[in-house]
């Protein structure tokens, strides 16, 4: 890096979320969530899978502070699960659901690690899906519920909080693609889904609000995947805005503005959903928040295909194709565009009022090898993590406004519909012995941070 433009105080972390790492489904009072349920319906992940174990981090999760001591982050941003807080949704706490994170916290805090915490990552409770889960209008009251209790209990440990991690995934990967939890593949329910997320977003940074302390910070997690025509033809720049309107500017505009874009309020009424979705509401629950974080891993460029449907997670985007980019591609078929993060932080600068940003996610999935001797080579995903850093940096020279970053992930982890297919740690994970063995990107990140902190 020719110039360092990282402040000193600059959060160099990692990520992971409750349910891709935890494991100890059934321990200490824990309840089932949505993925439970559909980990166990046949078919739903590549691998055929579950998470029942996972990383095993519930157990290990001193050894994994440990390593995140070694690699010399300064933060660590994890998700809580739900369902292990109040087991019944709502209502009743659960007592050693909270001892677990206050474990984790004290861990963090005497290792002079700061915790970030995210409360949904996806883990809806079963017992609220049975209820309706996000197409209930009552779901925006469950969650205000469920982040002060977390808030009250764990708040004097933690002082950043997100609400919501990727409510695109969790909405239209959920309700319309079906390739998450709950499975759902309805354009309708998707936008019902991602309105009521945004209530429940606004009125949970209303309800921890009341329960601030000095210094606390409450944001939302965004993927922000640019949405970039394939080509100059001007047909392809209209496919891609609307792909565009439903990845992203759906949420910074309900997130921002408490409104949704012009066409976005046109497709309610055309999947006929519009009558779920009081737009009224949305304005008047409006919250600011204190920082946004982005979550970025890739560009989706797009092409007009005359006649074709809209693709699953896009409802509206009709005549839009995503592009099959080509090589090379990580693991999960992505192509590597590191401009597109420079790109993204500045888009969110320009078009919305300054706040701080982090980079809450990013980083690749490649098809490492086992270790030999104690060590994983894994030169592409230090290739991937050096560029995007770079273009970070481009971002803050530019003058925006970002404070952190996050590798996704500290661990090899449960991805998803994908299982165990996918390995996106700095740190390699023998699932079969739950080993942890730091990849050389892991000790890149270390020499890395050591390098721009000025501690190498
Ligand atoms: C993001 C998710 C995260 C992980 C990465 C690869 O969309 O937030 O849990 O699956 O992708």
């Amino acid at each position: 890096m020719t110039d360092n433009p990282f402040p000193k105080e600059f959060w160099w972390g990692v990520a992971t979320s409750a349910f891709q790492i935890e494991g100890a489904v059934d321990e200490d009072g824990r309840s089932p969530s949505i993925w439970d349920t559909f980990t166990h319906t046949p078919g739903k992940i590549r691998d055929g899978s579950d998470a029942d174990v996972a990383t095993d981090h519930y157990h290990r999760f001193r050894e994994d502070v440990g390593l995140m001591r070694e690699l010399g982050v300064n933060a660590y941003r994890f998700s809580i699960s739900w369902s292990r807080i109040l087991p019944d949704g709502t209502g009743r706490r659960n007592p050693d659901g909270v001892a677990f994170y206050r474990r984790l916290c004290e861990e963090l805090l005497a290792s002079n690690i700061t915790p970030v915490a995210t409360l949904y990552h996806w883990d809806l409770p079963q017992v609220l899906q049975d209820r309706g889960g996000w197409l209930s209008p009552d779901s925006r009251h469950w969650f205000a519920e469920y982040a002060v209790a977390a808030k009250e209990t764990l708040g004097d440990l933690i002082g950043v909080w997100a609400t919501l991690n990727e409510p695109w995934c969790a909405a239209f990967l959920g309700h319309s693609a079906g390739e998450h939890a709950p499975g759902l593949t309805d354009p309708g329910a998707g936008f019902v889904a991602a309105h009521n997320l945004m209530l429940a977003h606004h009125d949970a940074i209303a309800a921890m609000r009341e329960h601030r302390s000095d210094g606390d910070q409450l944001g939302v997690v965004l993927n922000l995947i640019p949405a970039w025509p394939a080509s100059d033809d001007p047909a392809d720049a209209a496919a891609a805005a609307k792909v565009d309107m439903v990845q992203n500017k759906l949420f910074l505009e309900a997130v921002f503005n408490g409104r949704y874009p012009d066409e976005v309020v046109e497709w309610h009424r055309r999947f006929g959903v519009a009558d779920q979705i009081d737009l009224e509401a949305l304005a008047a629950a409006r919250q600011p928040i204190d920082f946004l974080g982005v979550n970025y891993y890739n560009v989706n460029r797009v092409r007009h295909v005359p006649g074709a449907p809209a693709p699953g997670p896009w409802p509206g985007a009709d005549e839009a194709v995503i592009v099959v980019p080509e090589g090379p591609l990580t693991d999960m078929g992505w192509a590597v565009d590191p401009e597109g993060l420079t790109w993204t932080l500045k888009r969110v600068a320009t078009e919305y009022p300054p706040l701080p940003l982090y980079v809450c996610e990013n980083g690749a999935a490649y098809p490492d090898a086992d270790p030999v001797d104690g060590t994983i080579e894994d030169p592409d995903r230090i290739r991937y993590l050096e560029s995007h850093i770079e273009a970070l940096a481009e971002a803050i020279r530019q003058g925006v406004d970002v404070r952190g970053y996050f590798v996704w992930s500290l661990l090899d982890n449960f991805e998803w519909a994908k299982g165990y297919t996918m390995r996106f740690g700095i740190v390699h994970v023998d699932f079969n012995t739950q080993k942890r063995t730091i990849k050389a990107s892991g000790r890149w990140y270390r020499d890395h941070i050591a390098r721009v902190t000025g501690d190498g």
